[in-house]
């Protein structure tokens, strides 16, 4: 099939790229590079040894992105283009929703136009606000508690509306848990903007000493050693979860939803002490006043994945530091540390 990937430039979308490759689909990436670098995708033809075929301007450009349509054959869209920082969504809620929210309705608009109605979409576990309890299927009650989140859910509703209007669309919905790590390669990873709003990331710029120390953010929640606890996936598997969700596509069924997550959960010292190992260095921490909008626990049930969609998280929290680490040490700036 041919798949335009929207944000394949990006680190869950580059990933991705590779595991399309391996099963033999053509890729077509859309991406305004506005927090990702070309370098990624020239990394990936490298690993894959096959072509990406790129556009560099956003999805918010309707006759650019008819553009696409016009000249090539597309099967599938992955939409992963989105902004994604929490913290910067609450200060500029008006950027997330025009670029996010208007972003995919453009989108979808297109792809109706072209009469592509395929479409894989870029969820996450922030769809379920503060659990009731966990582990977190997938029939939870939705909620959220910042624009991003919000940004997240309207756009899994916008996707339920459209198939309402018109079952002929095939949509499959991710929800994502916590994807870390980096392909085996080294040569792809999360290459954050400036210092790193993320757990993992920060993690291993602490190791590799560009920050001097972790800043637990608060030890007094209710959960194993009283720090926050969350399902960390590794990217790669994640990345084949979309090569799962594609066969679902074909199968013609509608509308569906799933958890990406490895059904584990693991504490900020437990993740922190894991990636000592991966280092082999004791990293500094303090622990620090709670985080504004986080919560307590986040694993997924990923049973249904499993079931409908014959995918299965396969590596585990030390192969997920393991990879981070090489990544980070390879390329100590991101993809801006060249060659
Ligand atoms: N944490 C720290 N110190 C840090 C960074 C994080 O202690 O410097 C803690 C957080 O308090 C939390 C855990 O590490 O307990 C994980 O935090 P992350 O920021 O890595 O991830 P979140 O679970 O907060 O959020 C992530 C994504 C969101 C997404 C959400 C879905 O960043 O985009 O998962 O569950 F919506």
């Amino acid at each position: 099939m041919t798949i335009l990937v929207t944000g394949g430039a990006g680190y869950i979308g580059s990933h991705t790229i590779i595991e399309l490759h391996k099963a033999n689909h053509e890729v077509i990436v859309v991406d305004d590079l506005s927090n990702s670098s070309k370098e990624s995708l020239k990394r990936v033809e490298e690993i894959s040894g096959k072509q990406v075929k790129f556009y560099n301007f956003s999805v918010l450009n309707k006759d650019k992105l008819k553009g696409i349509f016009k000249t090539n054959k597309i099967d599938t869209v992955i939409h992963f283009a989105a902004f994604k920082a929490v913290g910067e969504s609450v200060a500029f809620p008006l950027k997330y929703y025009h670029n996010n929210i208007s972003g995919t309705v453009t989108l979808l608009e297109v792809m109706s136009e072209f009469n592509v109605k395929n479409i894989v979409f870029s969820s996450s576990a922030t769809v379920y606000g503060d659990p009731a309890r966990v582990p977190i299927d997938e029939s939870f009650a939705l909620s959220v508690t910042n624009p991003y989140g919000r940004t997240k859910l309207m756009m899994e509703e916008i996707l339920q509306d459209v198939y309402r209007a018109d079952n002929k669309w095939n949509i499959v919905i991710l929800r994502y848990f916590n994807p870390v790590g980096a392909h085996k390669s080294g040569r792809i990873g999360e290459d954050p903007n400036g210092i790193p709003n993320n757990l993992m990331p920060f993690i291993s710029q602490v190791a590799v000493g560009k920050l001097k120390e972790l800043a637990v953010f608060g030890d007094d929640y209710n959960t194993v050693d009283g720090t926050g606890v969350r399902d960390y996936i590794h990217v790669v598997d994640l990345a084949y979860g979309h090569v799962s969700a594609l066969k679902k596509i074909t199968d013609n069924s509608g509308l569906n939803i799933y958890n990406l997550g490895t059904g584990k959960g693991y504490s900020v010292l437990e993740t922190l002490h894991a990636f000592e190992a991966a280092c082999g260095k004791k990293l500094k921490y303090k622990v620090a006043p709670r985080r504004a909008g986080d919560i307590a626990s986040c694993y997924a049930l990923p049973d249904k994945a499993k079931r409908e969609l014959d995918w299965q998280a396969t590596r585990n929290m030390e192969e997920m530091c393991i990879d981070a680490w090489r990544w980070q040490t390879n390329n100590p700036e991101g993809y801006k540390s060249g060659k």
